[in-house]
């Protein structure tokens, strides 16, 4: 679905990605893991074609898209959740979902559009509850569950997912990782950008470790979280450590 070869990309002078390489199969869930600043969003961004590669290729469903606009991207199956969600915080909870299904008002009907927020409602039933209130008044995790579902109302076949548990509440992570099972269950590609490694390799089937723009290591979800390195570094397993 998803084949990354040799990805550059940075900012002004700021080298980031170093030579990225990665793929993702149809219906697998696949985990980045890092440290802040690894490049991880920047990885994303690129995907997304917000960010220009500087080289390297992108190729998602066969065709080359690392020269193609967001829009077209999106319209072609790849979207974003991105990191710090970005609702739109003056629109209604259902404003901000048909915006997710912009790019298909030309090409769906009413109904067609009506039926996608419905599962969406299905998923994150608060969101049913809140449809006509303001973005910007709900809670952190209703606004993670708000931009999950904005994404899916464009219909993706790889949905990308910067950080869905930042800054939320435990339980309401539990909520938002079982609806992302939910939707891996329903045959949907996910690629999933995660500080919370527990929680990201709990779901994914495969992962790659980020270090400043590189992969450093890569394996099953479970080949991850059995590794020492991913334990002490990642998995807040060398607790013990600090109070020695
Ligand atoms: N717009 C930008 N302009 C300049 N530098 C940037 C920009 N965005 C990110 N960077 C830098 O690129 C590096 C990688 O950032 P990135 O956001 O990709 O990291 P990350 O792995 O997503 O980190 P985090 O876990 O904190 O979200 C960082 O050093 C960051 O300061
Ligand atoms: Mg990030």
């Amino acid at each position: 679905m998803l084949r990354i070869l040799n990805l550059e990309a940075g900012y002004g002078l700021l080298h980031i990605l170093k030579g990225i390489s990665l793929h993702v199969l149809p219906g697998e869930a696949v985990a980045i893991i890092g440290a802040n600043g690894a490049g991880k969003t920047t990885l994303l961004k690129t995907i997304a074609g917000i960010l220009r590669p500087r080289s390297g290729t992108v190729v998602f469903n066969k065709q080359e898209i690392h020269r193609e606009s967001p829009e077209k991207i999106v319209a072609g199956g790849c979207s974003l959740v991105p990191e710090g969600r970005h609702i739109f915080s003056t629109m209604t909870v259902k404003e901000n979902l048909l915006l997710g299904a912009y790019h298909r008002r030309r090409k769906c009907t009413a109904a067609d559009i009506a039926a996608s927020m419905e599962e969406v409602y299905d998923l994150f039933g608060i969101l049913r509850e809140r449809a006509n209130q303001l973005g910007g008044t709900l809670s952190g995790g209703q606004q993670q569950m708000l931009a999950i579902g904005r994404a899916l109302m464009s219909k993706p076949k790889l949905l990308m997912m910067d950080e869905p548990s930042l800054g939320v509440a435990p339980l309401t992570v539990r909520d938002i990782y079982k609806t992302i099972a939910r939707l891996k269950q329903n045959g949907l590609t996910i690629l999933l950008v995660e500080q919370n490694a527990q929680m990201a390799l709990a779901v994914a089937d495969r992962g790659y470790v980020f270090e400043t723009g590189q992969i450093v290591l890569e394996g099953t979800a479970r080949e991850l979280s059995d590794n020492p390195e991913v334990q002490r570094a990642y998995l807040g397993k060398d607790y013990q450590k600090i109070n020695e």
